[in-house]
């Protein structure tokens, strides 16, 4: 059999290293998402999933490294340059984003306007196919103020996918939704990925999200990607059964607990040596005595 040629990543990070002062909170950080693929990335609150996310649409600089979007290294891009990659990109923010003071179909309208020379006529088509898409085409008259926390991010969505990206970049979608209701966003995450073919990438920490979705896993753990595998990778270190679990590499335990929400494990250990060496200095930054986790794969 002759092998597969080898896919070429449409988003690749390298090295990637963001400071905020002397804080790193970024640190090394690699990863490949193919063509196509769902990449969910999970990571402990403060662990730098946003800006790893803000960094990817080129709205947060880098401090080093590389990161290329369809081949292209965005770090350091002119900012037309930079307009350009971005028109084939789409983002969902946490919030939703929208513009009060446009109905719901201004708002999915509005990137059109602005980033194309379509007719009136044609725009408004447009944004009929991406209300319909989302579920929301008898609600494009509304105004955001009158819809619910669901509705909205459908909207966000819409006007993510107004310009026909191929990447749609999600920040925490099912944040603040009852469960129904996200679960009708994780559907519609992966109708959309099948539908249109785009590259997903998503960050969350709702864990029934992340497995309804995902193709792939990533976990952000301090400023690197420590483990990237497939959700079946995932689910089996989820469901090792305790009298196994301590056989594992201490990186697949702080996964597993993560997973499972465990109050147990590396991630509380590391957390009460770290307040035991501030009590120990007298607060500040902990030194280096935390148990250490590599990276196991790539
Ligand atoms: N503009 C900024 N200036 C200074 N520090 C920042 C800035 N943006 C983020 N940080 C810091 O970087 C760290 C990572 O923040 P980030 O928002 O990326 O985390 P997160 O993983 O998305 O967290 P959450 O799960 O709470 O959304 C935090 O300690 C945050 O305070
Ligand atoms: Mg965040």
């Amino acid at each position: 059999m002759t092998p597969e040629p080898e896919r070429e990543p449409v988003i690749r990070c390298r090295g990637v290293v963001k400071r905020f002062g002397n804080k790193t909170v970024i640190d090394g950080l690699d990863l490949d998402v193919f063509p196509g693929e769902t990449m969910v990335v999970m990571g402990g609150s403060g662990s730098g999933k946003s800006t790893t996310l803000r960094m990817m649409i080129g709205s947060v600089e880098t401090s080093a490294g590389s990161i290329e979007l369809f081949g292209k290294n965005i770090c350091g891009m002119r900012e037309r340059a930079l307009n350009d990659v971005r028109k084939k990109i789409g983002v969902l923010f946490q919030s939703g984003a929208l513009f009060n003071s446009m109905t719901i179909a201004g708002n999915v309208a509005l990137p059109l306007q602005e980033h194309t020379d379509l007719d009136p006529d044609i725009i408004d088509i447009q944004v009929k196919i991406k209300l319909e898409l989302v579920g929301l085409r008898e609600h494009a008259d509304k105004f955001p103020a009158e819809i619910s926390g669901g509705m909205k991010k459908r909207a966000g969505l819409a006007r993510a996918l107004a310009l026909d990206p191929q990447i749609l970049f999600y920040d925490e979608p099912s944040a603040g939704l009852d469960p129904v209701t996200s679960a009708e966003i994780d559907r519609l995450i992966i109708d959309l990925s099948k539908k249109l073919g785009v590259t997903s990438v998503v960050i969350t920490h709702e864990m029934d999200s992340a497995f309804a979705i995902a193709d792939r896993m990533a976990m952000l753990d301090k400023g690197k990607m420590l483990v990237v595998e497939t959700r079946e990778w995932y689910e089996r270190v989820r469901d090792t059964p305790d009298a196994d679990a301590h056989a594992m590499p201490e990186s697949q335990r702080l996964i597993r607990q993560f997973l499972r929400g465990d109050a147990e494990g590396p991630i509380t250990e590391r957390k009460a040596a770290s307040s035991y060496a501030d009590d120990l200095l007298g607060g500040g930054e902990a030194p280096p005595v935390l148990p250490s986790v590599e990276p196991t794969r790539g």
